[in-house]
């Protein structure tokens, strides 16, 4: 190798490496890599030269070169950690927490107790397996009523006071659905067996004064097996109304009704005590009953809504329930006016409502 040349590189090596040394910030020493080993670099210029040498020196200079170019590589990359770490340092100096901030004292907005009500409702039956399911809030006349054994001509359309929608060019009208139980319908024509759900959701009946609201909620239940029977229901149901109003020995009555889509149908009361003119739900310390209040109704859902929906009532069975959640909740809270509950006063929310991450649970312990 000429002298020269090796000078040159000697030099070269010098200026780079002083210059990564000097450098204060991860873009200044980007900077350098660029202007050293870029592509148009100085270090990576040297190749050009190589074709100038003499064919006995182009070895020697190569090697030469590869050196400097991986001593000035590894120079940038060692400052790299360097720049990282004061970065890193600066960064955790600068950014303090306080631990002894107090947690945030109180939060502004509150849960309706509607969707308190659903959350506990849905955390219960969760635990028992269930899982939720939706439907639309309109409704055609099947899903409402014909598939839940309610023809055209029944009386049992005039149980529910019905908004119909304008009617459709072929003279059929939508509705807003009057209940929960299309859910039921749409539910068991997916095919999917065995069934066990819940259905929260808006229900609509014209009607309207201290404990009737035209737009109101409803959650449906429906378990659909091979070998469900009544006893399933009552002792689902039981469980189900102690653990919401949290009395483990709430007397619980079943009594004989009629639904269009349940045989046996069944209505469900709990105990409670009107005395004084005041209403204590719970039975007295024999856990029996002074009074009786109903909450929701019941059945083993009828063989014709099972064919309806393609089910074979010879291989399967089960029951369905329904309850009023405006009502259920005004039971547990003490809440005298369903009306209020549509109202959006600040006021009655902040004193009703809930705080937001008091999530209801089984673990955690629903709210009494
Ligand atoms: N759909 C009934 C109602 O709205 C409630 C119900 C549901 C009854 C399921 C029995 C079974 O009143």
């Amino acid at each position: 190798m000429s002298t020269e040349a090796g000078q040159d590189l000697n030099g070269l090596q010098k200026k780079w490496l002083d210059a990564v040394a000097g450098t204060s910030s991860v873009d200044a020493l980007e900077q350098v890599r660029v202007d050293a080993l870029g592509k148009k670099g100085e270090i990576s210029g040297l190749m050009k030269v190589l074709s100038t040498l003499a064919p006995d020196e182009r070895k020697a200079f190569g090697a030469r070169v590869n050196v400097l170019r991986d001593e000035v590589a590894n120079a940038i990359d060692g400052k790299k950690a360097t720049l990282a770490d004061a970065a890193l340092n600066a960064k955790l100096a600068r950014e303090t927490l306080d631990l002894t901030l107090p947690a945030r004292p109180d939060y502004e907005g509150r849960i309706h107790p509607i969707t308190q009500t659903i959350d506990e409702i849905i955390a219960i039956f969760g635990e028992m397996g269930f899982s939720v399911a939706e439907g639309p809030d309109i409704e055609d006349d099947f899903h409402n009523f014909t598939a839940l054994n309610i023809p055209a001509d029944h009386p049992a359309r005039q149980m529910q006071d019905t908004f119909y929608l304008p009617a459709k060019p072929d003279g059929s009208q939508m509705v807003l659905r009057t209940h929960t139980s299309p859910v039921q319908i749409r539910t068991m024509l997916k095919g999917e067996l065995p069934i066990r759900v819940i259905c929260p959701g808006r229900t609509y009946r014209v009607d309207s004064d201290m404990t009737h609201s035209p737009m109101f909620h409803q959650v449906e239940g429906l378990v659909i097996d091979t070998h469900t029977n009544m006893g399933h229901l009552k002792g689902c149901l039981q469980d189900f109304v102690r653990a919401f109003f949290g009395i483990d020995n709430l007397p619980v009555r079943f009594r004989p009704s009629y639904f269009p889509f349940t045989e046996p149908s069944a209505e469900v009361d709990i105990g409670c005590d009107r005395s004084g003119g005041e209403l204590k739900l719970g039975g007295d310390k024999d856990g029996n009953a002074k009074n009786w209040l109903e909450i929701l109704g019941s059945g083993m859902v009828h063989p014709n809504v099972l064919k309806n929906c393609g089910i074979d009532p010879a291989k399967y069975q089960g029951f369905a329930f329904g309850m009023g959640i405006e009502r259920i909740a005004m039971l547990k809270y003490g809440i005298p006016d369903l009306r209020t509950f549509y109202e959006s006063d600040l006021r009655w929310l902040r004193h009703y409502g809930f705080v937001p991450l008091d999530i209801p649970t089984m673990v955690g312990g629903l709210t009494r």
